[in-house]
């Protein structure tokens, strides 16, 4: 095991793979020391089981109203509530899925995945770097030399639907916004190598939200975790699945 997340953003955290995923980095025997869980809705119904999370561990989890990705207010929060230790892993697990084909699927469905899977991460990872910039330097410069999640890193979950390779068995997706999302996390792995920024696209298998998923949502999380955990410096700009398996871009 290399290290464990310390100080985490976690945009999608209301449902799904992105609420599981802030119960296990709490709950964990060894939890992370914050978690900055991003809710659109926070007084709905679907919210329940992240203000439930939030209730019992107040120390930890900080909910952070989002807009439809108007990160203003993140931005503004956010300093003050990393404080000097600063945030290291953001986890970019919005998304929106898509069926159907080119002739089926319309312009606005394609700009609402594109909106969500792939700009609403971009904006995010942008702007947090720039407070990342603050405490990158005393990252790498008190921290032992490498790359780990215990150190800046960008983790986005995207799909095995977003593979070239699967196109054939996989089309009726129409996942260009998740390959479009795995383009960017390479462009900038090349573009924060030099800056020691660790990247990955993992794969959470098809779970489906429990309804005939081949997994449930508590196995894949705890694999992404020692996926994450795993993590150096040799793997940035990898795309594994949950089990760390490299998986065909
Ligand atoms: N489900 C699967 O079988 C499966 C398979 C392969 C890969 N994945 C990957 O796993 C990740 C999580 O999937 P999931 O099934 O857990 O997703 P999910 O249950 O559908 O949750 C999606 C999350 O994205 C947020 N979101 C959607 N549109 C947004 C927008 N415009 N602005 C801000 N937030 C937005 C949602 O917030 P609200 O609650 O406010 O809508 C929610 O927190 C995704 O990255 C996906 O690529 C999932």
């Amino acid at each position: 095991m290399a290290a464990k997340a310390c100080s985490v953003l976690n945009p999608g955290a209301t449902r799904g793979l992105g609420l599981e995923m802030v119960k296990q980095m709490v709950e964990s025997p060894w939890p992370v020391r914050q978690l900055l869980a991003c809710c659109r809705d926070l007084d709905g119904l679907r919210a329940e089981g992240l203000r439930d999370l939030a209730k019992k561990h107040p120390n930890v989890i900080t909910v952070v109203r989002l807009g439809e990705y108007s990160l203003c207010s993140i931005l503004l929060q956010m300093g003050s509530l990393v404080g000097k230790a600063g945030l290291n892993v953001l986890v970019n697990n919005t998304w929106v899925l898509t069926h159907g084909t080119m002739q089926t699927t319309s312009t606005q469905e394609i700009q609402a995945a594109f909106n969500t899977n792939i700009l609403g991460p971009m904006d995010i990872t942008k702007r947090t770097f720039k407070m990342y910039l603050f405490f990158l330097m005393s990252a790498t410069k008190s921290g032992k030399p490498g790359m780990f999640c215990s150190k800046p890193a960008v983790v986005s979950i995207s799909s095995m639907v977003a593979s070239m390779a699967t196109v054939k068995e996989m089309c009726s997706f129409f996942p260009m916004a998740s390959a479009g999302l795995n383009m960017l996390t390479l462009c900038a792995t090349e573009e924060f190598r030099k800056d020691e920024i660790l990247f990955a696209v993992l794969h959470p298998s098809d779970w489906k939200g429990g309804e005939g998923g081949a997994i449930d949502a508590p196995e894949s999380v705890e694999g992404l975790l020692s996926v994450m955990d795993s993590l150096t410096e040799k793997q940035t700009g990898v795309f594994l699945d949950y089990e760390g398996k490299v998986m065909p871009w």
